[in-house]
């Protein structure tokens, strides 16, 4: 999400700095800075926006042939000044750059300040500077110290650090947060991504999970965090710019359908306990009771945020027994709604500036309404707006068409119901369990899904040249049909509706024939049964089948022209799942029509006008 590099050689370190961090902007951009050492000191400059705004503040040559600089994708603490990196310790003179979440940073934190640490900014990565700082009081040595230091964290990180102290080398260790260090002639480089090194080398070594690197400007030094040496070769990268920043994948649409493992992973991250099968977010920790308490939700949003609160909907009045109205932004706001005492308005947006919400907000909150965000970006202005909130960490999203986002919005509606039902008592302790256990499985459960492309790249192959498309699911699948419809329409320029299966036959049914293909989404729940009747109901009229399924029994077989199989995992939880193969069906149709995947005609990325 956030961009690292880190330099030492003979050049001016700054300058090769700002470069990097421009090549990396396109990952997360809300707030930019350096430090620079030389002289045994370390001069750190940073501001919130863009990296232009810091090349001004850091103009002209500067002696530091030493440095480290970071582009940020906020997820601790609003984008400003303070807390964008790098950050120092105490003393001014240990500075880090970091990607990633440290989960057990407030507890760490609590334990640093009773220690005599004093902290300047909000975020999980200043944790990490104290700790260093303490072990380096007692070891005297940089690579020791933060050896140690990652031996107490919990999370993920990509990181570089440097010390005044020992001016001759960058520390960088990785767990879950990519990192590559780059090989010149007498100078090295470190960085998130090869985009911010190839204009100096393509000589490179990927670090890998639980590794430690030392970096000086003629050496690189591998171990693993158990401090046992480790010998890499060096690979040569042949790729060019755009196809790094595309992570390999064509569109970056692609990228964001494959990154799902990972986005719901970190939406979860640090927030389940498992012992006591219940959910934390720290942006609710103040509002619990009141959550939990509410008579009503209202949530309120646009596009495919609507699907993930309709999906909230269905959810929320299943398990934590809370009625819950779902709007769509722009009705809300001039249908002049009825607010009561106990309701709790709930505002769903990926950009965090979308009009239509925003104004909805503005109006449940001159009602007198508490209102809630669940919003990607940080520090957007629905975020600033709403009286708290949970951000989905979903990092960056490119590409028009929402999909990443999607399934990390119905990862917190599942944390949220989950602490609101075994709040309520609506759940017990064991069934809370079961669903924290399930949550864990997921990423491999997507995993699976997406390492099925090629069938579904085959089925778009065969269906490219429809013009209309049906999508058909019940219950909790009824909002992802809905989305899958969405998804298809917007790139693909093919039209297609999404309905409750059963509804067909009030109407739709009519349009059916061979031409009219129907997607429906018949997992092995309670109403499996029926949507095998609606499947059978479309065969008679010629209709061609594609269905989600778990395991297609003979019946289905018999029905369907093809069937896409997805792990089998608990009712609330499989949107999650069904909708990624709709998000690749989608891709692939778009592709083989010529059409511009992350960029359609007449969209885009965030709506900030009526
Ligand atoms: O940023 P938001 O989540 O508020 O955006 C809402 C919609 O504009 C958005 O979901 C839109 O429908 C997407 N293009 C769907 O892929």
């Amino acid at each position: 999400m956030c961009g690292i590099v880190g330099y030492i050689g003979d050049k001016d370190a700054c300058e090769i700095l700002v470069e990097g961090l421009k090549r990396l902007e396109y990952r997360g951009y809300d707030s930019a800075g350096v430090a620079l050492l030389a002289d045994s000191r370390i001069d750190v400059m940073k501001t919130p926006g863009k990296v232009a705004r810091l090349e001004k503040m850091v103009s002209g040559p500067r002696p530091a042939k030493v440095g480290i600089g970071h582009t940020r994708w906020a997820t601790h603490g609003e984008p400003n000044t303070v807390n964008a990196h790098p950050h120092t310790d105490c003393t001014g003179k240990i500075a880090i750059i970091h990607n990633g979440i440290i989960e057990n940073h407030s507890a760490l934190k609590t334990k640093l300040i009773s220690l005599g640490h004093k902290f300047r900014s909000q975020t999980d990565t200043e944790v990490i500077a104290h700790l260093i700082e303490e072990f380096y009081s007692r070891t005297s040595n940089l690579e020791v110290a933060v050896r140690l230091a990652l031996k107490d964290v919990d999370g993920t990180f990509g990181l570089v650090v440097m010390s005044a102290s020992e001016p001759d080398i960058l520390v960088a260790a990785r767990r879950g947060s990519p990192l590559l260090i780059g090989l010149g002639d007498s100078e090295n480089l470190i960085a998130s991504d090869a985009s911010a090194l190839i204009r100096h080398t393509r000589d490179v070594i990927y670090l890998h999970d639980n590794e430690i690197a030392v970096i000086s400007r003629k050496n690189v030094s591998l171990k693993n965090l158990d401090d046992e040496a480790i010998e890499r070769e060096a690979e040569h990268l042949t790729f060019d710019l755009e196809q790094i920043e595309k992570g390999g994948f064509d569109h970056f649409m692609l990228k964001e359908i494959n990154e799902q493992p990972e986005t719901v992973l970190n939406a979860f991250r640090g927030r389940l306990i498992d012992d006591e099968g219940i959910s934390k977010m720290g942006g609710l920790r103040d509002v619990e009771d009141k959550i939990a308490n509410a008579k009503r939700f209202v949530i309120l949003a646009c596009g495919t945020s609507w699907h993930a609160a309709l999906v909230g909907k269905y959810i929320l009045e299943q398990y934590a027994k809370i009625p819950v109205e779902v709007d769509y932004a722009s009705e809300f706001r001039y249908r002049n709604p009825v607010l009561l005492d106990g309701d709790i308005v709930w505002a769903i947006s990926q950009s965090g500036e979308t009009l239509d919400t925003l104004a909805a907000l503005r109006e449940a909150r001159g009602k007198g309404a508490p209102v809630y965000g669940i919003v990607n970006v940080v520090g957007s202005t629905i975020a600033r707006e709403t009286d708290a909130g949970v951000y989905i960490h979903a990092g960056p999203e490119i590409g028009v068409a929402s999909t990443k986002a999607f399934t990390s919005q119905l990862a917190v509606l599942n944390l949220i119901n989950l602490l609101v039902a075994r709040k309520r008592k609506t759940i017990s302790l064991e069934q809370g369990r079961e669903i924290v256990a399930e949550m864990h499985r997921l990423p491999e459960k997507i995993q699976k899904i997406l390492d099925q492309t090629d069938q579904i790249e085959a089925i778009a192959e065969e269906f490219k040249e429809s013009r209309n498309f049906l999508y058909l699911g019940r219950g909790v699948n009824f909002p992802v049909a809905l989305e899958g419809a969405l998804k298809l329409k917007e790139i693909s320029y093919i039209h297609a509706e999404g309905y409750p299966a059963a509804e067909m036959k009030h109407g739709p049914i009519a349009l059916i024939d061979e031409n009219m293909p129907a997607v429906f989404i018949a997992l092995g729940d309670s109403t499996y049964d029926k949507i095998l009747s609606n499947i059978q109901e479309v065969r008679a009229r010629k209709g061609n089948v594609i269905v989600i399924a778990n395991e297609a029994d003979g019946r289905l077989r018999e029905l369907a022209k093809h069937i896409i199989e997805i792990p089998k995992t608990l009712d609330i939880l499989s949107p999650i799942l069904s909708v990624i193969p709709l998000q690749l069906l989608s891709y692939y149709m778009a592709v083989k029509r010529g059409c511009n995947v992350d960029q359609p005609r007449n969209l885009a990325k965030s709506v900030t006008v009526e």
